[in-house]
């Protein structure tokens, strides 16, 4: 088989999951392409399918249309070569909650064939890495939910993977942890691994990934780069503030007729923003003029890229948050009973 270019390749990917009363169409059609060394972000609300798609990459759940390959191997046909090249850290951690860190890592380590010394050391070196040395001794359900994350990332660690799936492996840490997270990601792809990382937060795919595929309702709906993805929103955005939430409507209407765009309001009572449209470049500057004229107090105002969220809005007619509203979400946990039961064995 020759060496492929691309880490991740799949074309077509399909997943259905089926009820008595409903036929859910997780994954309808997925391409991706995932260079070699990089870390690629797939992007998407509440089950907008990224989960289902990684499954079906990883070898967990068996695609019912279309092919993919990691480093070449078929996910179908050649499972177990998949399996002995990837790392998966899932959405809902797997590690022992009644074993230590240590344990857990040592009984992975066992299973991937390292022996006594060795595979102590190794997890050591891992705990170490993860700033778990002290919590190594402790059951695992006594780790806050940042040191379980971790612990997480470390056993999917164990044996080096050439290409690590990571399902959403930040949500719901503080800010701290979740930097701490993002520099064990670049640490490992400064190592020479593959990366695919599924996201819901905008910021995360801005500040690691070399590419992003946002996907809504199991459809990849743009690819490129953050910056392709925000140039294909426009030339950046006006984001500010009045002082007085009275005035704001008004101030929506200045900004509207001084940029020859939309504005619009901010879930803030204070905010409003704007796109600058192609062109209208130079009619930034008169904007603090026009509503300093109205007697409109503005503390705060910006000219940046247009955010990732707007990039969602544009593409998708609605914020990632939104999702719910737009009857995109079928989230985890109303999920429950529709499950498929088979053929989620964990990945070995
Ligand atoms: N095993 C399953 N059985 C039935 N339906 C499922 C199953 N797994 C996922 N789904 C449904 O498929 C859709 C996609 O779910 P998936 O978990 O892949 O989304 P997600 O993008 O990972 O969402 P989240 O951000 O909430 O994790 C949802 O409607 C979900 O309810
Ligand atoms: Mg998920």
């Amino acid at each position: 088989m020759p060496q492929s270019e691309l880490a991740v390749e799949a074309r077509g990917l399909v997943k259905h999951f089926k009820s008595r009363r409903s036929v859910t169409r997780a994954v309808d059609g997925i391409d991706l392409d995932v260079p070699r060394g990089a870390v690629y972000s797939v992007l998407g609300p509440n089950g907008a399918g990224k989960t289902t798609a990684v499954r079906m990459l990883a070898t967990l759940l068996r695609p019912d249309a279309g092919t993919a390959r990691v480093l070449g191997h078929d996910v179908v046909q050649d499972a177990d070569a998949v399996r002995t090249c990837v790392g998966l850290t899932g959405q809902y951690a797997s590690v022992d909650e009644d074993l230590t860190g240590l344990e857990n890592l040592v009984m992975l380590a066992r299973l991937y064939g390292f022996k006594g010394a060795r595979a102590r050391r190794r997890c050591l070196d891992l705990l170490g890495a993860f700033g778990l040395e002290d919590a190594g001794g402790r059951q695992v359900k006594t780790y806050s939910g940042g040191m379980r994350r971790r612990i997480d990332l470390a056993a999917s660690l164990v044996m080096s993977p050439e290409v690590l799936f990571l399902d959403e492996p930040t949500t719901g840490l503080d800010p701290r942890s979740r930097n701490q997270v993002w520099d064990i990601v670049r640490v490992l792809v400064a190592d020479g691994a593959t990366v695919l990382l599924t996201t819901q937060y905008l910021e995360e795919a801005d500040q690691l990934a070399d590419r992003i595929a946002v996907i809504d309702h199991g459809k990849v709906i743009a690819e490129g780069t953050a910056a392709d993805l925000k140039r294909s929103v426009g030339r950046g955005a006006v984001e500010l503030r009045v002082a007085d939430t009275a005035r704001r409507a008004e101030a929506i209407g200045i900004v509207g007729r001084v940029l020859g765009a939309d504005a619009t309001a901010a879930a803030d009572p204070y905010g409003l923003s704007a796109r600058v449209p192609e062109g209208s470049e130079h009619s930034v500057a008169q904007l603090l003029p026009a509503l300093a004229d109205a007697g409109i107090t503005v503390p705060e105002f910006s000219l940046g890229q247009p955010s990732l969220d707007e990039v969602f809005l544009t593409l998708t007619g609605h914020t990632p948050d939104d999702a719910e509203g737009a009857g995109a979400s079928r989230g985890p946990t109303t999920a429950g009973d529709d499950r498929e039961t088979d053929d989620r064995a964990e990945v070995a």
